[in-house]
C-alpha cells in the first residue's frame, strides 16, 4: 500500500521554495503551501493546482507562534500527520552587511527568521511528524554559512559578499540542524541540511546563475531520503558541504 505522502514547505509561494513544492507535487505528494501573503499564497496554490499539484495554503509566518500553532492545526486538519517538513523560509536581513557598520536590525531579523524561525516551525510540527512512518526534516541552509568555505582559498568563489547576519545565520542553522540529529538519533526522523547553489531568486536580486528548480532538487533528494540514510550532514547537488 502506497499512501500519499505529507509534505509542509515554508516559503513556497516563490523561489526556491515553490520549485520544492512543485517538484514533490510532482511525485504525488500532497503539499502544504506555507506562506505569510494571503495573496501570493492563493496565487502559487492556483498555479501548482492547474499544474496537477495537490496543493493547500498554509498561512505561516515563521517569527510568529501564533501564526505556527494556527498552521498545526491546519496540517493536522487536512492530514492528521507530516511525513515532511521542508524549513526553506528565510531572509537575508537587508544589505549591506558589514560587520563593522551592520544595521542589529538586519541580524536580529536573519536570526529571528532563519534561525528561531526553524526552531519554532520544527518543534510545533515534531508531534505531526512523529506520527509519519518515515519523517524527514530538511532545512535550507546555504554554503556561504559553511565556515570551511568562508575560510579555505579553495572555496574563494562561494565565500560571497561580507555578510554579518544572513551568513552567520545559516552557520548557526547548520549547528543547529546538528543538535536535532543528535536528540533524535534513535527515532525515525531524518534531519539534513541542503544548499541549493547560487539561485537566480528575489532573495539576491535575481544574481544567481541556476535556476529555482534546479535549486530546489537537493531539497527534493533529502525529502525523499530512504529509511537509514544519513541525517546531521549538509549537502548540495554536489555531494557533502563542509561544516
Ligand atoms: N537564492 C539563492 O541563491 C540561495 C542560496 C543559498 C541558499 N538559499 C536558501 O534557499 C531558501 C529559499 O530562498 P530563495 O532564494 O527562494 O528566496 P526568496 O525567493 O526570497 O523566497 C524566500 C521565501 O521565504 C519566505 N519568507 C520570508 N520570511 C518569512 C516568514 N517570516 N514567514 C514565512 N515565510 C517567509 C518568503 O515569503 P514572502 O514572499 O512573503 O517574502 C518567500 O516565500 C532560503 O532558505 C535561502 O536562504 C538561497
Amino acid at each position: 500500500m502506497s499512501e500519499q505522502k505529507i509534505v509542509l514547505v515554508t516559503g513556497a509561494n516563490k523561489g526556491i521554495g515553490y520549485e520544492i513544492a512543485a517538484g514533490l507535487g510532482a511525485l504525488g505528494w500532497s503539499v502544504g503551501v506555507g506562506a505569510r501573503d494571503g495573496q501570493r499564497r492563493d496565487t502559487a496554490v492556483e498555479k501548482l493546482r492547474a499544474a496537477g499539484v495537490d496543493a493547500f495554503g498554509v498561512p505561516l509566518d515563521v517569527t510568529d507562534d501564533a501564526s505556527v500553532a494556527a498552521a498545526v492545526e491546519v496540517v493536522t486538519e487536512r492530514a492528521g500527520r507530516l511525513d515532511v517538513l521542508v524549513n526553506n523560509a528565510a531572509v537575508t536581513g537587508g544589505m549591506p552587511q558589514h560587520p563593522t557598520t551592520v544595521d542589529l536590525a538586519a541580524v536580529q531579523l536573519a536570526v529571528e527568521t532563519n534561525v528561531l524561525g526553524v526552531i519554532r516551525v520544527t518543534n510545533a510540527m515534531l508531534p505531526l511528524l512523529r506520527r509519519s512512518a518515515s519523517p524527514r526534516i530538511v532545512n535550507m541552509s546555504s554554503s556561504v554559512g559553511s565556515l570551511t568555505r568562508q575560510t579555505s582559498s579553495a572555496g574563494a568563489d562561494v565565500i560571497g559578499p561580507l555578510s554579518a547576519a544572513y551568513s552567520p545565520s545559516k552557520t548557526f542553522l547548520n549547528a543547529v540542524t546538528i543538535q536535532y540529529a543528535k536528540e533524535l538519533r534513535d527515532t525515525p526522523i531524518l534531519i539534513n541540511a541542503g544548499c541549493p547553489g547560487f539561485v537566480a531568486t528575489d532573495l539576491n536580486g535575481h544574481r544567481g546563475v541556476r535556476t529555482p528548480e534546479q535549486g530546489a532538487a537537493v531539497a527534493i533528494r533529502l525529502a525523499t531520503l530512504p529509511d537509514g540514510g544519513p541525517t546531521g550532514e549538509f549537502f548540495e547537488d554536489a555531494g557533502v558541504v563542509p561544516w
